[in-house]
């Protein structure tokens, strides 16, 4: 009894302090970075990805899946996974419009897929499950791009195997352009005032090895390192001019949820989430991102001095240094009209349905099911508008044993293939202006619950599922059908 009276002690304590996403409300995931590496490695930026396409309406891209080795620090070399390197991969840059052919090999001695995360594509081009790629063989998925300007990824997503695949190394960034970004006055000038960021986590050795999947909290919220990593290298610098600049963020943690800010504390704008601008900016001093999450932020430097130095933090925890070096404004600006948003209406939706995800480690599930790729769970009608409600409840024992284990912070998030969603509501409450833009995964609290309408473009089989990719491995995972 008293052990009992105990827990619910510990587990209101938590609950009170630890997993509240909110601006200004402080968070309790303990960090412990590596503090001994210090700022001097000059941040990486992916390359472009070379298009041999002919003709300004068709792309052409190669992409190679193998594995190489980095030296993450104390110049150890570690075997990793790439495309077309050793680690990461170049920047695939596409417009609207464009027939784009991806051509894959796969180099590594296992399977592997190649998903397209935020693209809107036939299901067969989905690089999902089901389009496994052997060792040694290739894929060619060939889809036209329809849909809006937006920072999108492509990583791994074999059946069990994404988890572990994306840890090594496999992820890369999508840039999607349309003539309305080309418009705007917005940095875009690639690596140089338009930076893209891949921010993910990894615990290590200290001699700098990775270490994957050694604690009981990491099975049990996946796997959380204490190292922030940027384009694959820890504590990076870049050289900056006082003007703007857009940052592509990208949340490519296996299980970490971020709360970016400046340590001067200044505000940024956040002109685009998921899948594309807001339709105008928002002015925030925070931003909280999930696994698989993207946004583009503008940071305005005009107000710092040659030698001025500033991190990029997400809670105590130092990112990115920013050296402010040159004064030189580069005239763009943050337009206070971004983007047409055509919103789906409430009254078109067919039907409400309910995606409710529980559990952790090996527990997790959708609806009170693991993922069955022999399995479809949803059937849906193509060009029919839906209302999805979203939940994440971690009551009972499942949720119990995860805060023992975990200390708090116990959350999933949801990503959906194949479509886009709009947010409508959460707990009750309209959307903030920030999750008004397209979304293709969205954060789940504790016992939230958010309201989603969507549309279905593409027939064929796709997934949803968590982007907690532990989670998602074991099984937190379903599969709907298009027709
Ligand atoms: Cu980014 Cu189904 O994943
Ligand atoms: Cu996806
Ligand atoms: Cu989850």
């Amino acid at each position: 009894m008293k052990a009992l009276k105990l827990t619910c002690i510990l587990i209101f304590f938590i609950s009170c302090t630890g997993h509240s996403l909110d601006n200004n409300r402080s968070y309790q995931i303990p960090v412990s970075p590596k503090e001994s590496i210090p700022f001097n490695t000059r941040l990486k930026i992916p390359d472009l990805l070379e298009n041999k396409g002919k003709g300004k309406n068709n792309a052409v891209f190669e992409l190679t899946v193998k594995k190489g080795t980095t030296e993450f620090f104390n110049k150890v070399p570690v075997i990793t996974y790439g495309y077309n390197g050793s680690i990461l991969g170049p920047t695939i840059r596409v417009r609207r419009g464009q027939t784009v052919t991806i051509n894959v090999k796969n180099r590594l001695n296992e399977y592997t897929t190649v998903h397209w995360h935020g693209m809107l594509l036939p299901a067969e081009m989905d690089g999902g499950p089901h389009q496994p790629i052997a060792p040694g063989k290739n894929w060619k998925p060939v889809f036209k791009v329809n849909q809006p300007a937006a920072t999108l990824w492509y990583h791994p997503h074999g059946l069990g195997t994404t988890a572990i695949q994306v840890y090594k190394g496999l992820a890369g960034m999508i840039i999607l352009d349309d003539t309305n970004s080309d418009k705007l006055n917005l940095p875009k000038k690639y690596g140089i005032d338009d930076i893209p960021l891949i921010i993910q986590d990894k615990r290590f050795t200290s001699d700098g090895v990775p270490l994957y999947l050694t604690y009981m909290r990491d099975i049990m919220e996946g796997m959380k390192g204490d190292t922030v990593l940027v384009n694959g290298i820890i504590n990076p610098y870049l050289d900056i001019k006082n003007t703007k600049y857009r940052f592509r963020l990208l949340n490519g943690s296996n299980a970490r949820i971020y709360n970016f800010r400046l340590s001067s504390g200044k505000p940024f704008y956040i002109i685009a989430t998921d899948c594309g601008l807001l339709e105008k900016p928002v002015k925030m001093k925070n931003l909280v991102m999930s696994p698989g999450e993207r946004a583009e932020i503008i940071i305005d430097f005009s107000s710092y001095s040659k030698g001025d130095t500033l991190y990029l933090k997400s809670y105590d925890f130092r990112i990115i240094q920013f050296r402010i070096n040159k004064m030189k404004n580069t005239g763009t600006s943050v337009p206070s009209a971004l983007a047409d948003i055509s919103f789906l209406k409430k009254s078109d939706s067919i039907k409400n349905r309910i995606f409710q995800l529980e559990g952790v480690g090996h527990h997790v599930s959708i609806n009170r099911k693991q993922m069955n790729i022999n399995r479809i769970d949803e059937y849906m009608k193509i060009n029919k508008t839906e209302t999805w409600i979203v939940s994440s409840s971690t009551r009972g024992m499942m949720g119990m044993m995860g805060r023992m284990h975990g200390g708090g912070n116990m959350f999933h998030n949801f990503h959906a293939h194949g479509v886009h969603f709009q947010i409508i509501g959460r707990n009750g409450r309209p959307p903030l202006p920030l999750e008004k833009g397209w979304k293709d995964t969205i954060l789940l609290e504790e016992n939230e619950e958010v309201k989603i309408l969507t549309k279905f473009l593409y027939k064929g089989i796709f997934m949803y599922h968590c982007h907690i990719l532990e989670h998602e491995d074991n099984g937190m995972m379903g599969q709907f059908r298009v027709d």
